[in-house]
């Protein structure tokens, strides 16, 4: 099968992908619908708006060396074993991710690459792709969207860090409502071998910097509100996620930390202190150009990507909506196993983009016979023109077809 630009084939031994041959085993859950994107690099296409704003972030970042052509096919000690991520935990499920095989898969974050930047010899660089995860369908989530990782380090001494502190003091971020309470305790604490004076210094300049550039992002913003909240991440300890106030909502922008020593003594770097932070870039586009579904990014309709100027922040003017076709779904389900993302994955494999939501409306327990039912309504819609409601039935009777046959349910 040929997608747009990437050239795949799946087959039953192996994943034929830019020429690369990667053998298939019972983890082999890639699609032909998110192998199609490989190659599409929305993140390097100019006038698209996720380029535009990596760009933008990236200028808030002097000097930085950018990573931004690494491969997302990616092993998993990349995306998992390298960052501390427990052997058991749920984020590296089948359910999750695409895989193709046991130890190959579309990353699911930047931050597969951090040892890669680390071993490059840059003390500060930024590393921006296409990270891949299955999830649900709605105007929100897409199986494939982008990320931007940052890392910086510095020599572990006061003195140098001091320095390093002073040197970026200039940059302001007045106009800003900071909301900052938190503070070092044990569920969030410092690392063993780090001294809480150097970990709260590293943790200024990680602050200071963030807030510099999310300051400048939404510089035509006059009451921007970032609060600064405790999180946890196996690769960073203290860490934090930093939330915007945007139109009336908390809006989870970026999680960060100072970086699991660990990771530094891998690359070498065992006199060092450093920070991380990776961020999504489709749900600050969405926001910053009132962009209000997900799949417009990857629209080629010129009418989208005319609208934008690569440097510039202006506000999408949507194209008139097409009216949706909306049709259920319901079906008994095997047993209790049931994975919501897998029955997503399938619609969107079978329907492809004219899929807009997909929602679970019923959850229904037979009291007598135990057995469990469950509905879903899907939302389907085209960006850029009206669809037949002969033509969805076809895709229906298709979706229907696919979910009895995969899934083993049955349908009512
Ligand atoms: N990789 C995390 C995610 O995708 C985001 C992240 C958190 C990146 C903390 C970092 C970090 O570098 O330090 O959810």
């Amino acid at each position: 099968m040929r997608g747009i630009g990437t050239d795949f084939e799946i087959r039953s031994n192996a994943t034929v992908i830019n020429g690369q041959e990667i053998p298939t085993d019972s983890w082999t859950n890639v699609t032909p619908t998110v192998l199609a994107k490989i190659n599409r690099k929305l993140h390097l296409q100019p006038q698209n708006p996720i380029s535009i704003i990596r760009q933008l972030i990236e200028s808030n970042f002097q000097n930085f060396k950018t990573f931004n052509t690494y491969s997302p096919i990616v092993t998993t000690k990349q995306n998992f074993d390298d960052l501390y991520i427990p052997k058991e935990h749920p984020s590296r499920t089948k359910s999750d991710n695409y895989y193709f095989n046991k130890d190959t898969v579309l990353r699911a974050h930047t931050s597969a690459h951090q040892l890669q930047g680390l071993a490059s010899g840059e003390n500060k660089f930024l590393i921006s792709g296409d990270v891949y995860r299955r999830d649900e369908i709605d105007s929100s989530h897409y199986p494939v969207f982008h990320q931007i990782e940052g890392v910086f380090y510095t020599d572990n001494n006061v003195a140098q860090l001091n320095a390093e502190l002073e040197s970026i003091r200039n940059e302001k971020t007045s106009n800003i409502e900071l909301v900052d309470n938190t503070i070092i305790k044990p569920d969030n604490p410092y690392q063993d071998c780090h001294s809480p004076e150097a970990v709260d210094l590293i943790s200024a300049h990680l602050k200071h910097s963030i807030n510099f550039m999310i300051r400048n992002l939404f510089a035509e913003e006059k009451d921007l509100k970032v609060r600064w909240i405790d999180a946890y991440f196996p690769f960073t300890s203290p860490s934090w996620e930093v939330e915007i106030y945007y139109e009336g909502k908390w809006l989870e922008v970026l999680g960060c930390g100072v970086v699991n020593q660990r990771i530094l003594n891998q690359a070498g770097l065992h006199n060092k202190i450093g920070w991380a932070f990776g961020m999504g870039l489709e749900r600050l586009a969405m926001v910053l150009f009132g962009i209000p579904d997900i799949r417009l990014f990857w629209s080629e309709d010129k009418r989208f990507l005319k609208q934008f100027t690569p440097g510039k922040i202006n506000k999408f003017v949507p194209f008139s909506k097409y009216p949706p076709c909306i049709k259920d779904i319901s079906f008994w389900i095997p047993d209790d196993k049931w994975h919501g993302n897998d029955f997503c994955e399938l619609v969107r494999g079978v329907a492809g983009d004219i899929v807009e939501t997909v929602e679970l409306i019923d959850d229904f327990r037979n009291p007598k016979t135990g057995k469990r039912s469950l509905c879903y309504r899907i939302n389907y819609r085209s960006m850029d023109r009206n669809v037949t409601n002969e033509e969805i039935n076809q895709i229906q009777e298709k979706v229907r077809s696919a979910v009895r046959s995969e899934m083993n349910v049955e349908l009512r």
